[in-house]
């Protein structure tokens, strides 16, 4: 896992870089999160290579969340057509999370040595394998085999597909990758439940709800076979002139090519390995970022998208209800992580991430509440959808774009490839660990003791988020870890000893 992606504040690092980047204490404000996704968008209809990136990209986020999202409706049928108990439903849920835990290990292995265009049509053929193979499965083991199999393809995409384009788009959009692929994992999501509502009605529904996903995985496939190597990767692989052939094809006439080659070989000749993390200078951002990975899946996110129907259920709605009502949650998610995006450079990332994790503490309250006291229960059967809307609002102006967005903040360059491939880990670790015991939880503990536990989880992240995470938004690399106590001059000479 060596391998790496760029974010805004390598421009920052970079200060004497090519191409005139600003200065470490120059406010970025340029280069902001929200401009930098629209400046992606931009630059896509400029220019038609990007634009063909760019939509190879979109690709690559919405089949992680069709692919997790899909789920939810679909448990509602599988589970009666296979008879399924609540532990088999959740390893249905699950099974998916253990393969993308094994694909993001192996995803950075791969993109260095197969390259990432290789990487990414192989994750192709694997999701449309895949999605088949769900739609065909005959037994309860064939289904979790093949969601097994499907998360391999989500694990090795969700963490090549970013750095894939981070890799290809100019470096001043760079920063925008990040949130343009969480906007687009929400609008996968939202996909899956109009699939999952639109297909209730046909025979075989949960069938067809899989099957679907393998159009967007052949697409993919097909699309990255058209796509040129990562310039970075040529680089690595000392290919500089197919390098310096395939940048002149993607920059314009602002954009300082042999620059770029020089600091792609800077890099690459920094580059540390997975050991250096353990080192005592990089241990508080890697706190951070592990904190952060742990949180975005322990106040419960999943539950919610995975089980929203069978929720909505538990709150008395018959089916077509659930899955009607699914929409607006997957709706309100897209909605609300298009306006973090747009905010969050004048806000700053924390500002979001205590606002949206408070709101979603109020809302796990709230549903607490709602299936503690059977009365409510009758008198407001509204109150279990408006919470669910008022959490997947918190978390999508919160932690669901900023922990991606942070984890490419907050780390020195040269240790960045592997910490964001560690913390990517632990996120789905903690997925895979809420997504499997949610149902045996309610066995244990009731409904409204599992949604208070989560509410309790937040108060934790809210806790963390206040006293551990730094603000990022217009600040330099060097700035952060001075607030971390930690010292990126020291990560990097730690580094260097390691190596020699
Ligand atoms: C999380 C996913 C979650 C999604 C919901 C992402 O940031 O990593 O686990 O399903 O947000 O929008």
């Amino acid at each position: 896992m060596s391998t790496r992606s760029e974010s805004p504040h390598e421009r920052m690092q970079d200060s004497d870089g090519p191409g005139g980047r600003p200065a470490p204490d120059e406010a970025p404000k340029e280069s902001g999160e929200g401009k930098q996704t629209a400046g992606l968008l931009h630059e896509a209809m400029r220019n038609k290579r990007i634009l063909g990136i760019a939509i190879v990209a979109a690709i690559g986020g919405f089949l992680f969340g069709y692919d997790t999202g899909v789920i939810g409706g679909a448990l509602l049928f599988i589970q009666k057509d296979l008879n399924l108990d609540k532990s088999q439903q959740q390893l249905a849920v699950s099974a998916i999370l253990l393969g993308a835990i094994v694909g993001a290990i192996g995803a950075g292995w791969l993109a260095d040595h197969f390259s990432r265009r290789r990487t990414k049509i192989l994750a192709g053929c694997v999701y449309v394998i895949g999605a088949i193979a769900c739609a065909v499965a005959q037994s309860y083991w064939e289904l979790v085999a093949a969601r097994f199999w499907l998360g391999l393809a989500v694990g090795t995409a969700s963490f090549v597909a970013p750095m894939y384009i981070a890799e290809l788009v100019p470096p001043r959009i760079r920063g925008g990758v990040v949130s343009f692929n969480q906007l687009m994992v929400t609008i996968g999501i939202l996909l899956a439940y109009i699939s999952d509502w639109a297909f209730a009605g046909v025979s075989n529904n949960w069938r067809w709800m899989f099957a679907v996903a393998a159009i967007p995985g052949a697409a993919l496939a097909i699309g990255m076979f058209f796509m040129p190597y990562s310039p970075r990767w040529l680089v690595e692989q000392g290919r500089d002139d197919e390098a310096r052939e395939v940048l002149s094809r993607l920059r314009s006439d602002e954009d300082d090519i042999d620059g770029e080659i020089a600091e792609i070989k800077d890099v690459t000749k920094q580059q540390a390995s997975l050991g250096d993390l353990l080192k005592k200078a990089v241990r508080p951002m890697l706190i951070v970022g592990i904190g952060l990975a742990i949180f975005q899946q322990i106040v419960g996110i999943n539950t919610v998208i995975y089980y929203s129907p069978t929720i909505l259920k538990f709150a008395g709605q018959q089916n077509t209800g659930a899955l009607t009502q699914s929409l607006f949650i997957g709706a309100t998610n897209v909605v609300f992580t298009i306006v973090a995006i747009m905010l969050l450079d004048k806000l700053g990332r924390r500002f979001f991430l205590l606002f949206g994790t408070s709101c979603c503490f109020v809302a796990l309250i709230g549903l607490g509440v709602f299936f503690h006291f059977p009365g409510v229960q009758s008198s407001a059967n509204w109150l279990a959808l408006a919470c669910l809307l008022f959490y997947i609002f918190g978390f999508a102006i919160g932690l669901g774009p900023v922990f991606w967005l942070m984890i490419s903040e907050i780390f020195p360059l040269n240790i960045r490839g592997p910490a964001m491939a560690v913390c990517t880990v632990f996120n789905w670790a903690f997925n895979f660990a809420i997504a499997y015991t949610f149902l045996t939880l309610v066995g244990a503990i009731t409904k409204a003791g599992a949604f208070w536990l989560y509410a309790f989880f937040c108060l934790c992240a809210l806790a963390f988020f206040w006293t551990m995470v730094p603000e990022t938004k217009d600040r330099s690399l060097e700035e952060i870890e001075q607030e971390l106590g930690a010292s990126p001059q020291e990560a990097e000479r730690e580094a260097e000893v390691a190596r020699a």
